[in-house]
């Protein structure tokens, strides 16, 4: 391989090109990014089955033992009615116990402090609650005693510290006096959150997140946005203010979302790791216009739509969105909420998203058009980026793309999971885009050898893409990998990037990819003139390289990709100033199946006329900066 840079072709490309793609599917939201510990604390789990467990119901999660104690879901007088489902208690004798089992078990660690609190009222005299953390063997690691004095509904917190440490700790409430008590949000957070957050998200997990350098983050969906059914759209209204106001529902991946990872906290985490806010909003239709709701098809997907009378409140919700995220606190009741939710000063955010993969209907269309009109006409400031539509083998995309053609969308959104061959013979996939038209965000994209988890060959299949990524960094402008996170035994979906238990944080070596490019991301793109000393198709469309400038810094990056089972010398005739500069090279390599190998860096003599040697399947990314 000899490449020759071509500096007078210098062109500028997105710098946003590598984000991340958040969504509440294989339990990455409760049970995973949300440090809460207790599950179920809302006794909102809908009755029936989940996707996984037969007996699923508002007392998951939960027992209770004590000779004669009772307890029972009531709904009543709730704390709020979005909250509609508290657990009722009738003790008979002191001493009886609920306990709560967490997401298989809790993490406790020796010494640390966690915050516990739940809502509770007393239908009698007050009475006494012993709040304990049990290690699996039965060792108490840690207990406090509370009040529940109130005949209202009140807040009742307390701090825990934790005496040893336990991988599958539960937690017990002891109610000491006899009575009847009512509860509801049970909770136990760690105090050890990342950036400190109450309310917050696993450090370990946010922090795998954060290293990637995203330069946005799409949240809360993927299907999870548009969800089954109308009922299930994802409303962001009842995901912010205080938790025990919040809406929680059953997501379209068949568990539950306590919403304690709302709207106010994807705005958070995207300031903590500074990516711009990318919301997708159900562009008032459900999945594939209700068509996906198992037993309610609906011929030629022309029914499911938010009943056009309800479209102007919908559409005021979206433009309420744009308030809470940017408005001014003294003018607008939804910046006020989120000036009362601890952050008065704006969010600054800039693009929305208006669908998810929808099936290009007229139900759509018509729905699409009424809210882009809105927004393009209340906040021209805003971007928005549409979808054009579900991506099945052979489609390309031209119904959405006339509707966007049409409508002039700035940017539209494209979907595709593919074999690793897909993506090393479509390596030319944008280069025949027309410019003139809508911009685009790769949304969703993953290389997939079916039944079968990310390895070497699917990350380098990716890593060579994302080469043709940047070459057309003029017309992509973010492109963000799906699905981001996976507990592992709970995953619906497979491959995902960072796999997950209770303890552990395992990316899969697809996450290095994607790392590598988060951190080694440009803003300027410099062609090459690139000669490969073979002339089998095959051969050649296994290598590629993309040099970028970070203009910033001036850094030059030179990503190079070997897809062969041997390995390529290469000559790089670079810029003048790269002799003046220090170099160091990052490179994932091994066999086509590994699925553990990590980047490794070494120095490398900077010079203007490089050689190197590109390893068997091999990335290979070398950073040239100042010295
Ligand atoms: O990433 C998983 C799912 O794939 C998303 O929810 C959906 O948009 C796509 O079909």
């Amino acid at each position: 391989l000899e490449l020759t840079v071509q500096p007078e072709k210098e062109k500028a490309i997105s710098d946003k090109l590598i984000g991340v793609f958040f969504e509440d599917i294989n339990y990455g939201a409760d049970g995973g990014l949300y440090a809460e510990l207790v599950q179920n604390r809302d006794f909102e789990y809908v009755a029936g089955e989940n996707h996984r467990v037969k007996e699923w119901g508002p007392t998951y999660a939960w027992s209770l033992k004590g000779e004669g104690a009772e307890m029972s879901i009531q709904t009543s007088s709730p704390i709020h009615p979005n909250n509609s489902h508290y657990l009722s208690l009738k003790v008979n004798q002191a001493g009886a116990e609920l306990s709560n089992t967490g997401f298989d078990g809790m993490v406790i660690k020796e010494g640390e402090k966690y915050d516990f609190s739940f809502f509770a009222r007393t239908a009698g005299k007050s009475g006494k609650a012993k709040i304990s953390l049990y290690s699996p063997d039965g060792s108490v690691l840690a207990n406090k005693t509370v009040s529940i004095s109130s005949k209202d509904w009140k807040k009742v917190s307390t701090t825990l510290q934790a005496k040893a440490s336990a991988d599958a700790a539960t937690l017990g409430i002891s109610l000491l006096t006899e009575g009847e008590y009512d509860l509801d949000m049970v909770s136990l957070f760690p105090q050890n959150t990342f950036k400190g957050h109450k309310n917050g998200l696993r450090p370990d997990l946010a922090q795998a997140i954060a290293d990637i350098r995203p330069r946005f983050v799409r949240f809360p969906g993927g299907c999870a946005s548009h969800g089954q059914g109308l009922e299930n759209i994802y409303r962001w209204k009842n995901t912010v203010g205080p938790l025990e106001t919040r809406k929680p529902m059953k997501n379209i991946w068949g568990y539950h979302q306590t919403m304690g990872i709302g709207y106010f906290e994807y705005f958070q985490f995207c300031e903590d790791i500074g990516a711009e806010p990318l919301p997708v909003i159900a562009a008032g239709v459900p999945c594939q216009n209700s068509a996906c709701i198992p037993g309610k098809l609906l011929s030629g997907g022309q029914q499911g739509g938010i009943p056009m009378e309800e479209m102007d409140a919908y559409i005021q919700d979206i433009l309420d969105l744009i308030d809470y995220a940017n408005g001014d606190p003294k003018k607008s009741q939804w910046a006020k909420l989120r000036a009362e939710s601890g952050h008065p000063k704006p969010f600054n955010m800039k693009y929305i998203g208006i669908g998810n993969e929808d099936l290009i209907t007229d139900v759509f269309e018509e729905r699409f058009t009424l809210i882009y009109d809105a927004i393009k006409k209340h906040h021209p400031e805003i971007t928005v980026i549409g979808t054009v539509g579900p991506f099945y083998e052979g489609t390309d995309y031209e119904e959405g793309w006339n509707l966007a053609d049409r409508l002039n969308v700035p940017m539209v959104d494209e979907h595709y999971y593919n074999t690793p061959g897909w993506f090393i013979y479509n390596q030319n996939y944008y280069d025949k885009y027309d410019r003139s038209k809508s911009k685009v965000y790769l949304g969703e994209y993953a290389a997939h050898l079916p039944g079968r988890p990310n390895n070497i060959e699917t990350a380098l299949a990716e890593a060579l893409y994302l080469t043709a990524v940047e070459r057309n960094g003029d017309m992509v402008l973010m492109t963000s990998y799906a699905p981001l996170l996976a507990k592992e035994g709970y995953t619906q979906w497979n491959p995902d990037l960072i796999y997950f238990n209770n303890k552990e944080v395992k990316p899969s070596v697809g996450y290095y990819t994607q790392l590598l490019y988060g951190q080694n991301s440009g803003d300027r793109y410099l062609p090459a003139e690139s000669k490969i000393d073979n002339n089998r198709n095959d051969v050649r469309s296994r290598i590629a390289s993309s040099i970028v400038r970070d203009s910033q810094t001036g850094d030059l990056i030179i990503k190079l990709v070997n897809l062969l089972p041997a390995a390529v010398n290469s000559q790089l005739n670079l810029p003048a100033d790269a002799k003046d500069k220090q170099a160091k090279v990052t490179v994932l390599s091994g066999d086509p199946d590994d699925q553990n190998a990590k980047p490794v860096e070494k120095a490398l003599e900077a010079s203007d006329k490089l050689s190197y040697t590109l390893p068997p399947y091999s990335f290979s990314v070398i950073r040239f900066s100042a010295k």
